[in-house]
């Protein structure tokens, strides 16, 4: 394991991550409002919060009645996850560049907050989105804005597909954080490669 993967698990500022998405504009008044809305009435539903960090999110759907299960690749972040949400919630470390442990059609609602940028082909993670969703079941995504993140980066080509990188000051240092840069067009080709009723 090499320290730029361990970075991307933000296990070395699991705790400085945890407090700061609780309350920072981007993520407590922004996407996670958002991506509620999309997830709309979730009570009763078996829901899988994919990327869940520290569970903020897992948190909010459970509290609407949701059966959640949270997967993370970061075991700092997981175990934050799990002091805040208790036994009600299921927490699996789990690689979504990977087949996931669960069965097929074991949820009706995927919720990927905010993780798909870190990951260089979406089409892994979908395709397992699409096989543990139940028929009719629903995937709400955040990820970065392309326009967002291609200026971020400096990008030299918009429709390239490229890994770029950004400094995060947390818990008094710096860590770099490297993320994929996808066009528009690469994200929805990825979603309708799996034949899914696309609604953005
Ligand atoms: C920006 S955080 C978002 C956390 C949470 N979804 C939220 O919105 O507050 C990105 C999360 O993705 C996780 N992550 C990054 N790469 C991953 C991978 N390949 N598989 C699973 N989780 C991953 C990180 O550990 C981190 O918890």
């Amino acid at each position: 394991m090499n320290g730029q993967i361990d970075a991307n698990r933000c296990d070395d500022f699991a705790a400085a991550y945890a407090q700061d998405n609780e309350t920072n504009v981007w993520n407590a008044c922004y996407e996670r409002p958002a991506t509620l809305a999309l997830a709309g009435d979730v009570g009763g539903l078996r829901v899988l919060d994919a990327g869940c960090g520290s569970g903020a999110l897992a948190v909010a759907l459970a509290d609407r009645g949701a059966a959640v299960t949270g997967i993370d690749l970061s075991a700092g972040l997981l175990e934050i996850a799990a002091r805040r949400l208790g036994p009600a919630v299921v927490l699996r470390q789990a690689d979504l560049e990977e087949p996931l442990p669960f069965a097929d059609g074991s949820f009706e609602l995927v919720v990927a907050s905010l993780v798909l940028h870190y990951l260089e082909d979406w089409v892994p993670a979908l395709s397992e989105f699409h096989r543990l969703l139940v028929p009719g079941g629903r995937l709400v995504i955040s990820t970065h804005h392309p326009f967002m993140d291609h200026r971020a980066a400096r990008g030299r080509d918009y429709f390239a597909v490229y890994q770029w990188t950004q400094e995060w000051a947390k818990a008094g240092r710096v860590t770099t954080m490297r993320f994929w840069h996808r066009p528009l067009h690469a994200m929805t080709d990825a979603l309708a490669r799996l034949g899914s009723g696309l609604a953005c």
